[in-house]
C-alpha cells in the first residue's frame, strides 16, 4: 500500500494532536521560526507549529495528505504553505530555515537517509535549529509503528556523526507509550535529536 493509499481516509493516520515529542519540547521552539517540517503527513506537526507563531513551510509526497493537513490548518485558522513533494526532489537550498523539523521520517534506508540528513542540515539558516524525532532499531521488537526494518531507525552514534558540526541540546533514545492515532499507539523505543548550527 502506498503512502497516498494509506492517507485515503477520513481518520488522521497520526492523529490531529502535534507529536508528544515537539509539544514537551515547546520551549526549545525559537519565536518566530522560519520553519520547515518535512514529510509532514496530514499537518498535525505543522499546523501545531503555525499555532505557536511559527512561518511554517511543509511538504510530504501524498496529496491525500496535503488535501487533509489544509483541512486541519483551516479549521484551525492558520496556514502553513503545503507543498506536494517528495523528499528525493525537496530543493533544501531554497530558503534558510531557523527551525527545520523531522518527525518519523524513517521511510528512508540508509543511502537515501544520508542525503535527507545532509538536505536537512543545508537547509538551516546560520544558527538554526534542528529537531529530529523517531525510532531506535529495538522498536522492531515492538512493532508498535514505523517500519520493520532496523536498518531504517536511527541510534545516537548515527544521529551524532550525521551532524557533527551542531551543538547538541538533546540526544535521548527512550521508551515511552505513544496514543498517536492508529499509526503510531502503543510502546515505544523513541530517540530524539535537538542541535544547532554555528550561528
Ligand atoms: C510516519 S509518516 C509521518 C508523518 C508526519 N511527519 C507525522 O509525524 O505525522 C511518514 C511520512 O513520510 C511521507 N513520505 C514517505 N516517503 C516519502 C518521500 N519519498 N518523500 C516525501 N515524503 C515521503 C509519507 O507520505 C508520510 O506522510
Amino acid at each position: 500500500m502506498t503512502w497516498d493509499q494509506r492517507y485515503a481516509t477520513n481518520d488522521y493516520v497520526f492523529g490531529t494532536s502535534p507529536s508528544g515529542f515537539l509539544t514537551a519540547h515547546a520551549g526549545l521552539i525559537p519565536r518566530g521560526a522560519r520553519t520547515l517540517c518535512v514529510a509532514d503527513g496530514e499537518g498535525r506537526n505543522s499546523v501545531w507549529l503555525a499555532q505557536q507563531g511559527c512561518d511554517v513551510t511543509a511538504f510530504d509526497v501524498s496529496p491525500n495528505s496535503i488535501a487533509k493537513a489544509g483541512k486541519l490548518a483551516s479549521d484551525a485558522g492558520v496556514a502553513p504553505t503545503f507543498t506536494q513533494s517528495t523528499i528525493e526532489d525537496w530543493d533544501w537550498d531554497a530558503a534558510p530555515y531557523d527551525l527545520v523539523v523531522g518527525v518519523f521520517i524513517q521511510f528512508a534506508p540508509p543511502e537515501l537517509r544520508t542525503r535527507i540528513f545532509a538536505g536537512l542540515r543545508r537547509a538551516l539558516a546560520p544558527g538554526g535549529r534542528l529537531m529530529v524525532h523517531g525510532y531506535t532499531p529495538k522498536q522492531v521488537d515492538y512493532g508498535t509503528g514505523g517500519p520493520g526494518n532496523p536498518d531504517f531507525m536511527y541510534t545516537e552514534t548515527l544521529l551524532r556523526d550525521a551532524f557533527s558540526d551542531l551543538t547538541i541540546l538533546r540526544l535521548d533514545s527512550y521508551e515511552k507509550d505513544l496514543d498517536e492515532g492508529a499509526g503510531h499507539s502503543g510502546r515505544s523505543a523513541l530517540i530524539d535529536l535537538i542541535a544547532d548550527a554555528p550561528a
